[in-house]
């Protein structure tokens, strides 16, 4: 009730500019643009993907793209009419991108931590990034909706950006780290001189969210400042570790992403086919995720792979282990 009372009374721009503040702040994002409507509020991070989605088309036709990859993001991209080419994470990661790649794409769009392999983009290999698009001029686009998962991307990416000069957008998200009965916030944030109509396209979708999601944001983010974010990765932690335990040493069963720490773990099942392991474990009311659809340019290469999601009840954890056991064990 006080905060439906603080939602109801606080004008929303001050509740906003809270919101923003408390969450940029805990995450480590101390030079994010607070100034001049930089940071559009938006009900989800799909949302916020669309209107960069819409945005883009109006200024390039094509995109490099991270594979795999959580896989509403090429879906939005190519639904407005945006060419991918895919753009191995393994290479991104190596080192530069070869100059031909980025001149002859209009964005390039990292997902740090990745969905579902959690790989971060180490602040060497954004800065290099970014000053390869600011050479070429080609817009550097980021979904950063699993940071909060993950200390290793809490160094200050905006100032990284920034300082490089490159055109950017970042999309930030709350309702990964806070999916409670799916209150979140979606914030498209973009430099001064990213050249797309942002604004434009947002109000032309929406005006804004929830005072009562925004005055909630800051209370969560708050509350994970003093001691609750370290709480959520422990309990994550304990789930990958009571999940890679309970699988241990079952033929051909190994966890490809060891040096993950987003809510996902990713299942490598060997030769067995993930839909029908998805199958088998759902008549255990267990739901899992075939990774197919994360390889957006080459589906066959996640039919050995499941994807399953840690930020649950340990007794949800416990049983779903359980039952993966049962299943794996026995194929
Ligand atoms: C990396 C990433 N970006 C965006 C989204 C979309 O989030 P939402 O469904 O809250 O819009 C997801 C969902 O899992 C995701 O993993």
């Amino acid at each position: 009730p006080s905060l439906f009372l603080k939602a109801s009374e606080q004008p929303v721009d001050d509740l906003e500019r809270e919101a923003v503040q408390s969450y940029f702040h805990l995450l480590g994002q101390h030079s994010y643009p607070a100034e001049g409507g930089r940071v559009l509020s938006c009900y989800s991070s799909s949302v916020a993907m669309v209107i960069l989605a819409r945005a883009l088309a109006t200024e390039i036709d094509s995109v490099a793209l991270i594979h795999p990859t959580f896989d509403n993001i090429p879906d939005l991209l190519r639904g407005a009419d945006l060419r991918l080419v895919p753009l191995p994470e393994k290479e991104l990661h190596e080192g530069d991108l070869p100059r031909k790649v980025i001149e002859s794409v209009g964005c390039v769009f990292v997902t740090t931590p990745n969905n579902p392999t959690g790989v971060v983009l180490a602040e060497e290999r954004l800065r290099s990034l970014a000053e390869q698009c600011a050479r070429s001029g080609t817009i550097l686009a980021l979904d950063t909706s699993f940071r909060g998962f993950d200390t290793r991307a809490h160094y200050d990416h905006y100032r990284v950006l920034e300082d490089s000069g490159c055109r950017w957008v970042v999309i930030e998200d709350t309702g990964k780290l806070w999916p409670t009965l799916d209150l979140k916030v979606g914030w498209l944030a973009r430099s001064e001189n990213v050249g797309l109509p942002l604004a434009k396209v947002y109000s032309d979708v929406l005006l804004g969210v929830s005072p009562l999601i925004l005055a909630l944001v800051k209370r969560f983010a708050e509350d994970a400042a003093a001691g609750g974010l370290a709480d959520l990765h422990r309990f994550v932690g304990e789930g990958r570790t009571t999940l890679r335990s309970a699988l241990a040493g079952i033929p051909g069963i190994a966890f490809p992403d060891q040096d993950t720490r987003a809510s996902v773990e990713r299942i490598d099942l060997g030769t067995r086919s993930a839909m029908e392991v998805w199958s088998a474990v759902t008549e255990h009311q267990v739901y899992t995720l075939p990774c197919r659809k994360f390889h957006w340019a080459d589906p066959d290469a996640g039919n050995h792979s499941l994807r399953v999601a840690l930020a649950r009840s340990s007794f949800t954890v416990d049983a779903a282990a359980a039952a993966l056991r049962t299943v794996l064990a026995g194929t």
